[in-house]
């Protein structure tokens, strides 16, 4: 039997596994038309706890348009959630009636979670704080459509780096490859986490910080606009005084490299002014589209009927260790863990001898 692959963090992909990924998606673009029966009789779940436009419809097209079906939730209060239902019976029961599953979820490590219990691929749409991996292909795909290359690129990366879980996941994947280096733009109180900023030196890796766009922007490639994330605010007085902290401006894009593109997620509140829509270094509506193709090619890949995908893998098999005392145990409170107490922690030694946690993935201290 072919293994079950899911996708939580980015990395559980190869860059050679993402290379296929992103070759396809670029021949599903060229040729929509001959993928149209690839899922015939196939059918995708949407487990979706968290608002969601481009993510969740762009996984629904994507399926779709492959001839598949979808069902699911869009708002956990129509579902059995309501109930009491924890993460691992949903995902049993919906492993009986769907081919794949993607899930959205305030908290982190959720999918992680679902995906210890699931028989059939799980992606993660976007898990609380922490990684948002299919946002990442988006990315990416976008960033080697620009470049013809995802090496030797200086990134900024501007907004709220610390709850906004895309950057994280960007971070994560750009720094595999060679000679990339990022300029971190944050206001002080969300500044990349620590135990991101820690890995990338761990790795050697090259980032500077800036408080500014004006300090950061001058010499980057990408410059990756991020929104303010208010629903992660405990305080929203904090919210207040930070929100508007780094806008990007006409005036500031002068400031930028004649072929810089500008990356965001979205949606967009306010921080990326609407008269640079029409600058051709605005890139975001179109990244935004290049999320289906992507997703299209990652469902084909899940579903194994990309050629031997499932069958090779070993990016993902790092040793996880099931934790035995309360000192093994991982802190954050926003994490899976601290929410549904029957599951078991598990954490994941690195060769420095750092712990992190196997759902959430902050440093266990
Ligand atoms: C992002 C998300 O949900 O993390 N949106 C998306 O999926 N494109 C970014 C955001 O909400 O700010």
């Amino acid at each position: 039997m072919d293994k079950v692959r899911h996708l939580i963090e980015p990395l559980d992909f190869t860059t050679e596994e993402l290379e296929d990924l992103f070759k396809l998606a670029d021949k599903i673009i060229e040729n929509p038309k001959e993928y149209a029966h690839e899922c015939d009789g196939k059918i995708l779940v949407t487990l979706f706890y968290e608002p969601s436009t481009r993510t969740r419809f762009s996984f629904e097209a994507a399926m779709i348009r492959l001839g598949g079906n979808v069902v699911g939730f869009s708002d956990p209060d129509s579902s059995s959630v309501t109930k009491g239902e924890n993460v691992p019976d949903t995902i049993r029961i919906v492993s009986g009636y769907a081919d794949v599953a993607v899930i959205r979820h305030p908290v982190e490590g959720a999918p992680k979670a679902a995906s210890l219990f699931s028989r059939i691929p799980v992606i993660n749409a976007g898990d609380g704080g922490h990684q948002h991996p299919t946002q990442t292909l988006t990315d990416l795909s976008t960033i080697r459509s620009k470049f013809g290359r995802l090496d030797n690129l200086k990134i900024g990366i501007c907004g709220d780096l610390k709850y906004g879980r895309t950057t994280h996941s960007l971070v994560d994947a750009m720094s595999r490859y060679e000679n990339n280096s990022f300029v971190f733009i944050s206001p002080d109180e969300l500044r990349m986490p620590a135990y991101i900023c820690d890995e990338l030196k761990q790795k050697g890796q090259t980032f500077k910080e800036a408080r500014t766009i004006e300090e950061g922007i001058s010499d980057v490639d990408v410059f990756y606009m991020t929104r303010v994330q208010r629903e992660r605010f405990s305080d929203l007085d904090e919210y207040e005084r930070v929100k508007d902290s780094c806008i990007l401006t006409p005036e500031k894009m002068k400031l930028a490299k004649k072929d810089m593109i500008i990356l965001h997620p979205l949606p967009r509140v306010n921080e990326i002014h609407p008269d640079i829509d029409d600058d051709a270094r605005a890139y975001y509506f179109r990244q935004a589209e290049r999320g289906m193709y992507i997703r299209m090619s990652l469902l084909l890949h899940l579903l194994n009927l990309a050629g031997d995908f499932c069958r090779n893998n070993t990016a993902s098999e790092h040793e996880v260790v099931i934790a035995e005392g309360e000192a093994e145990m991982c802190k954050n409170p926003k994490c899976i863990t601290a929410n549904e107490s029957a599951l078991k922690h598990r954490y994941y030694v690195h060769r420095n001898g750092v712990k992190t946690c196997d759902y959430c993935g902050r440093i266990i201290e």
